[in-house]
């Protein structure tokens, strides 16, 4: 087959994805109140499946309902919603696609008055800008990160016995496993602190613990910040460390993205050059330059649109499989057409932006107008890609009230 789009892709563990376009997660928060799915989940992720990702790749799945990242979050910790954890993997996998649900645990990213308390590495805050809308947090005792752990393996462990057919870790974008990798972040001087390796160690103790909950012929991917974009944050040597332990520890995948709410690269590319933008992915020279020093195979995400680019990204060599996220929040089958060789119907708005200084700079309507387009096809309708972002904000306070929008996360 001369289409690299279309050849499959067999994961380390002999698993195949059916064509080299990844659905990269995005939070629906469609969960109740209490964190348990609703059924509006079931025709957004059958869209999806039908609309030709070799791999779906859910939004974040909490694995601790006292720390959650947002309102509405899906929560997962027990057997009790089991019956529509399986409904949703059954919608997810309709066309015969693969679907892995991505866990996460937002540590200290977690709004004022979401949780009842915030818990991270260490008792480190954020800066000016971002600490009206963040608690300091407590830092982790060594019993409290042995049983995040054991969490994160219970939870892989349900999530494949829903029927998901693989599970992602999410270490990137600033989160508590990002927490931990950062010297910025992490002041701590135990096991788990002081040293880049100790830094690594609490994501391998993850890895080691999903991979015992379901054992070795289930994939199981992890999204890592190629950098943080800031001082003291992880640098791209750190990085590339980091993807040599995890492939020696045998994961089956990596998706490169960057960025934390503080320098948020993952959705503007702001912190790269004019010619990483220019290229479409945002993180295409990282996969370069660490190609070669792993064997497993890499995602990149952030910025494709186009075939041009994920053909030229593929025949580069540098990756593995393209990571797609905001087009397929207005336009389901935007792969299918992609493989089809169709140009898309619609074009990503480069910025969603209300000319309302103050609520711009919160830099909250990005996710709350992609979060309208993916609540409306859990409704059973169309995405509105030309919606005003003053009408989905007007909509969205209408929908869910001023303390819930200001409540999700500042940035994805
Ligand atoms: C509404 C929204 C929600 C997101 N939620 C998540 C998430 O739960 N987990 C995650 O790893 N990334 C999340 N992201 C980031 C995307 O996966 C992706 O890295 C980013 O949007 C860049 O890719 P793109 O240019 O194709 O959109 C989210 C992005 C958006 C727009």
């Amino acid at each position: 087959m001369t289409d690299p789009l279309q050849r499959p892709l067999t994961l380390p563990n002999g698993s195949i994805l059916r064509n080299r376009i990844a659905k990269s997660a995005m939070s629906e928060a469609l969960g109740t109140p209490d964190n348990r799915p609703t059924s509006a989940l079931y025709p957004l992720y059958r869209r999806w499946s039908e609309g030709g990702c070799g791999l779906l790749i859910t939004g974040n799945v909490m694995i601790d309902r006292r720390a959650l990242g947002e309102p509405n979050n899906v929560a997962l910790e027990d057997d009790s919603d089991l019956a529509m954890f399986q409904a949703w993997a059954e919608s997810a996998t309709s066309a015969g696609n693969a679907c892995w649900m991505q866990l996460n645990h937002p540590g200290k990213q977690a709004p004022k008055g979401l949780n009842q308390e915030t818990v991270a590495p260490s008792a480190v805050g954020f800066g000016a800008e971002l600490a009206r809308f963040f608690d300091t947090p407590r830092a982790l005792s060594e019993e409290e990160i042995w049983d995040l752990i054991a969490r994160f393996g219970r939870a892989a462990a349900l999530c494949q016995r829903a029927g998901f057919t693989g599970v992602q870790i999410h270490a990137a974008h600033g989160y508590l496993i990002s927490q931990f990798l950062s010297a910025r972040h992490n002041l701590r001087q135990d096991a788990w602190g002081g040293d880049a390796e100790r830094r690594r160690r609490f994501v391998l103790e993850v890895y080691a613990a999903i991979r015992a909950a379901v054992g070795a012929d289930f994939p199981i991917g992890i999204k890592l910040n190629s950098a943080d974009f800031q001082k003291g944050g992880v640098s791209e040597e750190e990085a590339s460390a980091l993807m040599r332990s995890l492939d020696a520890a045998g994961i089956d995948l990596i998706e490169i993205s960057g960025g934390t709410y503080e320098a948020p690269a993952m959705s503007t590319g702001i912190s790269l050059s004019a010619s990483s933008r220019e290229r479409e992915a945002y993180f295409l020279s990282f996969a370069e330059k660490v190609r070669h020093e792993v064997n497993v195979p890499l995602m990149v995400t952030g910025g494709f649109r186009t075939r041009q680019g994920m053909v030229a990204a593929l025949n580069s060599a540098a990756l593995d499989l393209i990571g797609v996220a905001r087009p397929l929040a207005i336009e389901p089958d935007f792969p299918r057409r992609i493989l089809a060789g169709e140009p898309p119907r619609q074009q990503t708005p480069s910025r969603i932006s209300t000319g309302i200084g103050a609520i711009d700079r919160m830099a909250l309507m990005e996710v709350a107008w992609y979060g309208r387009q993916l609540r409306r096809m859990g409704q059973g309708r169309e995405p509105r890609p030309r919606e005003s972002a003053l009408t989905s904000l007007a909509m969205t306070l209408l929908e869910s009230g001023w303390h819930t929008f200001r409540s999700r996360r500042v940035r994805a």
